[in-house]
């Protein structure tokens, strides 16, 4: 496919944006809502009765261990599988009765890439601009708009067999926006990718949220990227096992520790038993204070041990340590690839 005349950036990104959004629904009809869903292919139940309900806006993550069900999940969003039984909405719509409605409300960037690699990068947002049935002016500026979020509109003309990784996946997720879908779902996004590509991932992510509003539901098993989250579902062998922010996730299961390096960490652990009320413990030559905030216990231990401090680290339990509280497996474990038992 022969590239037309580069479009002019008639607006910017965000007017483009804005305008090529959908119109917004009520704000009281959830992005997502599934109840009881289940999903079971012959010998393997992979969805369990799921119960989500996404707000619009939101960066949803859906976070498992391998086989937990996420990709049945999404496939189930976008109406490529029908659930075997429950209620499903995206977007307002019943996912059941009017998948049409549902696929023109969504976009999707698959675990395995969809980009064709022997074409440039402007063709393969064409092509989906054609696939998606957007006109051919807007699809001008749409494509214009996506290359200049993705910072690849000096790449436009590449093969896409020629970008790097992280690139590859920018323009997969933008190209998923192409058609200004309600609601965008991303299946593992930076799956594969070193740590550098996953940053640039999360800073576009973020990025096209706040500028086109869209909500993203994403599924990860990477911990660390959970906390990119505005809220988490932390699924096991199909079902929802804990919901919440990355942050309340971690509260309710824990408490903060604070470490400080003093010269007489003994002495220092009653002077902070005394002055603030506190359980304080010696740990490898560290004084421990478990707390509920560890943000706000630091300086208060500082100023009562009046300089003494050499240093401090404050620490907060783990998603995996959510994950091993609420399934007695770390998700790290092989153990925790769970099948359905
Ligand atoms: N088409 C299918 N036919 C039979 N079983 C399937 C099918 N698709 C998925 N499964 C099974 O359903 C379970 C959940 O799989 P799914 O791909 O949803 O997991 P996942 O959470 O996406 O895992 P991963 O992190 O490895 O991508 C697995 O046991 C899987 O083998
Ligand atoms: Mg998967």
């Amino acid at each position: 496919m022969e590239p037309e005349t580069p479009p002019t950036a008639s607006m910017g990104v965000t007017a483009a944006l804005r305008q090529a959004a959908a119109p917004a629904s009520p704000p009281e009809v959830p992005a997502i809502r599934a109840e009881g869903l289940v999903k079971t292919f012959p010998g393997v139940e992979a969805v369990r009765g799921l119960d989500l309900l996404v707000r619009p806006g939101e960066i949803f993550g859906l976070l498992g261990p391998n086989g937990a069900g996420k990709s049945t999940t999404v496939a189930m969003l976008c109406a490529l599988i029908r659930p075997t039984c429950g209620g499903l909405w995206v977007a307002g719509h019943d996912v059941r009765t009017r998948p049409a409605a549902v696929r023109r409300s969504i976009g999707v960037v698959f675990q395995e890439t969809t980009l064709d690699d022997r074409l440039t990068v402007e063709e393969n947002l064409r092509v989906h601009a054609v696939l998606h049935g957007v006109p051919r002016r807007r699809a001008r500026e749409r494509v214009t708009a996506m290359l200049a979020l993705t910072e690849l509109a000096d790449r436009r003309r590449s093969l896409v067999g020629t970008l790097s990784g992280g690139m590859r996946r920018r323009l997969e997720i933008v190209r998923g926006l192409l058609h200004g879908p309600r609601v965008l779902f991303l299946d593992e996004p930076t799956v594969g990718l070193d740590p550098h590509s996953r940053a640039e991932v999360w800073h576009h992510v973020h990025r096209m949220r706040r500028e086109s509003g869209v909500t993203v539901l994403l599924t990860t098993h990477h911990l660390a990227e959970a906390d990119h989250c505005d809220r988490l579902a932390i699924l096991d062998r199909g079902r929802v096992v804990a919901l919440g922010s990355p942050e309340g996730l971690r509260a309710r299961i824990g408490r903060d520790s604070v470490r400080v390096r003093t010269d007489s960490p003994d002495r220092d652990a009653r002077v902070l038993a005394d002055a603030l009320d506190v359980r304080p413990t010696v740990v490898e030559g560290q004084v421990v204070v478990q707390t509920g905030d560890g943000a706000a216990m630091l300086p208060r231990i500082v100023t009562a041990l009046e300089g003494a401090v050499v240093s401090a680290t404050v620490s907060q339990p783990s998603l995996d340590d959510v994950f091993a509280h609420y399934t007695g497996r770390s998700m790290r474990s092989p153990a925790a690839e769970g099948r359905t038992p």
